[in-house]
């Protein structure tokens, strides 16, 4: 097929997703946006302008309201400005001035201490003056510490508004939200216990259903397109085993650092803050059985069976299979402790002990400061021939989008058997029309998310399951290793990784 079939597939398929949306548009039944964190960098790098988007898009309902709740003491038009200003450097669509104005008009500040539980009921009686009655979306966009207080606070500000007993309601029930969801960030707290803590909190006050807990990384377009190019392509499909592939690889690279997030990131790491979720979910995808169908729960299933086979670690050997690394520079960096050993480079080796994958390892890498920001996922089969390259498909997340295949031919000439390899390249992001078609991945879960669909958002089984696993392997660490390689920033990690 060359490269037009393609894109004219394409061009119709992003005709049929668009005709989706606007149906969906017909749905929507949200009224209002509560985000805990309103001045921080989740907020107007990514949800900011994601909800933006989704107003120049016509997707969000007319009078939509989006509450920034935040420390800081900002009359209402200057935050608007400041929401202005992240709009023109972070929109994914063109920012204007008339489509601003629209949109300004949703914006409302609400100052609070969210660590103070009695502020609560202020919040409360604000939405309420508002008339958002239901249809509202709590998020979390806070650093883990946060989210327990601030679900002890609404507990106590709704019990106080609407004399509920939520005191006495027993766990696994809600008490007073109704159909009030609620969104949460990764890492979902720094270990399993943590993560079980905050969970069970919020179940004490949100229904289970209502409660999603978000992995934007689900919300990429490639990631996405991962099972579609396994499930839909025979070429891939008939060879996804370890008869034939031998390695697959899993990167996420980053030329950030920490910014301003040193006191979350010092206390969280990168096992934490990117293995532990995003590099697993898409590991699970690439490994998993094909689904029973296409139910959010089927898939799900398929993604933690995964999980749930991971070869044990043997303690013992965890630097045959972990690689911790740290970049110069770090413990300067703001709010880190300067003696700090969180790592910011982790490669790890995997296996799953299954029929179609036992004896493939898989290699996750991540980190920051390095010399490129690429994600990708390489899958390199074995050679068919002594001698001979084996292919090597390579689907990239980011920057570019698109999948590139690596094959054999022989070099012509006459007589000439020489083997020589040449490549096959799609490029999605190359192409002018879906880039414009292809939402970001906040865009698309927030999204989601008021529509109540939850098959882009982790389930509770699949952190549980996966945080089991780095338990392990964090103990084994402090336990027989502790080996801290640094790096130097703008390079391409510890020299030793593997
Ligand atoms: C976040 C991590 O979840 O993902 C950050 O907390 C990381 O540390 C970010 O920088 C990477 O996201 P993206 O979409 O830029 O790859």
């Amino acid at each position: 097929m060359t490269n037009n079939n393609i894109n004219n597939i394409e061009d119709n398929k992003s005709k049929n997703i668009t005709d989706e949306i606007k149906e969906a548009n017909q749905k929507i039944a949200n009224n209002a946006m509560v985000i805990f964190g309103g001045t921080g960098d989740l907020a107007y790098r990514k949800l900011f302008p994601a909800l933006y988007n989704l107003h120049c898009l016509n997707t969000l309902p007319e009078d939509y309201e989006i509450i920034g709740v935040g420390r800081r003491d900002y009359s209402q038009e200057e935050y608007i400005k400041i929401v202005q200003d992240w709009m023109k450097e972070f929109s994914r669509l063109k920012y204007t001035d008339e489509k601003f104005e629209e949109f300004k008009s949703k914006i409302r500040y609400y100052k609070m201490d969210m660590s103070d539980s009695n502020e609560y009921k202020g919040l409360i009686d604000f939405i309420d003056s508002e008339g958002i009655e239901d249809g509202l979306i709590y998020y979390y966009a806070v650093s883990p510490e946060l989210f327990d207080p601030i679900t002890e606070g609404l507990k106590k500000g709704n019990c106080q508004k609407h004399s509920c007993q939520c005191e006495n309601t027993p766990l696994n029930e809600s008490c007073c939200m109704g159909d009030t969801k609620v969104i949460i960030e990764k890492p979902f707290g720094e270990n399993l216990q943590a993560a079980e803590k905050i969970y069970s909190n919020l179940k004490s006050y949100f229904k289970t259903e209502n409660i999603y807990h978000i992995d934007h990384y689900l919300g990429k377009e490639m990631i996405i397109n991962i099972m579609t190019l396994r499930f839909a392509n025979a070429l891939f499909k008939a060879v996804w085993n370890n008869e034939y592939i031998e390695k697959v690889e899993i990167n996420a690279y980053e030329t950030v650092g920490v910014d301003s997030r040193g006191g979350y990131y010092d206390k969280s790491g990168a096992l934490a803050d990117m293995i532990q979720n995003h590099l697993f979910q898409i590991m699970s995808i690439v490994a998993m059985e094909k689904p029973k169908d296409n139910n959010t729960i089927s898939i799900k299933d398929s993604q933690n069976e995964v999980f749930k086979q991971l070869k044990d670690i043997d303690g013992e050997k965890i630097d045959e299979i972990l690689l911790m690394g740290q970049y110069n520079g770090y413990r300067d960096e703001e709010k880190v402790d300067p003696n700090s050993v969180t790592e910011t480079y982790v490669a790890l080796k995997l296996e799953i002990e299954n029929e179609r994958w036992k004896g493939v390892p898989f290699y996750l890498r991540t980190g920051k400061k390095l010399d490129k920001r690429e994600s990708e996922v390489i899958v390199s089969f074995k050679s068919m021939e002594e001698g001979v390259a084996g292919n090597n498909l390579l689907i990239k997340i980011q920057p570019d989008e698109g999948v590139k295949l690596n094959f054999n031919i022989k070099k012509p000439g006459i007589g000439n058997q020489v083997i020589k390899e040449v490549e096959m390249d799609f490029c999605q992001s190359c192409i002018l029309e879906n880039r414009a078609n292809t939402p970001e991945a906040y865009e698309r879960l927030l999204k989601s998310c008021m529509d109540s669909d939850k098959s882009l958002f982790s389930q509770w089984k699949q952190i549980e399951t996966s945080w089991k696993y780095i338990n392990k392997i964090v103990d084994s660490y402090k336990k027989y290793s502790n080996k801290l390689y640094f790096y130097d920033i703008a390079t391409n990690g510890p020299v030793e990784t593997f």
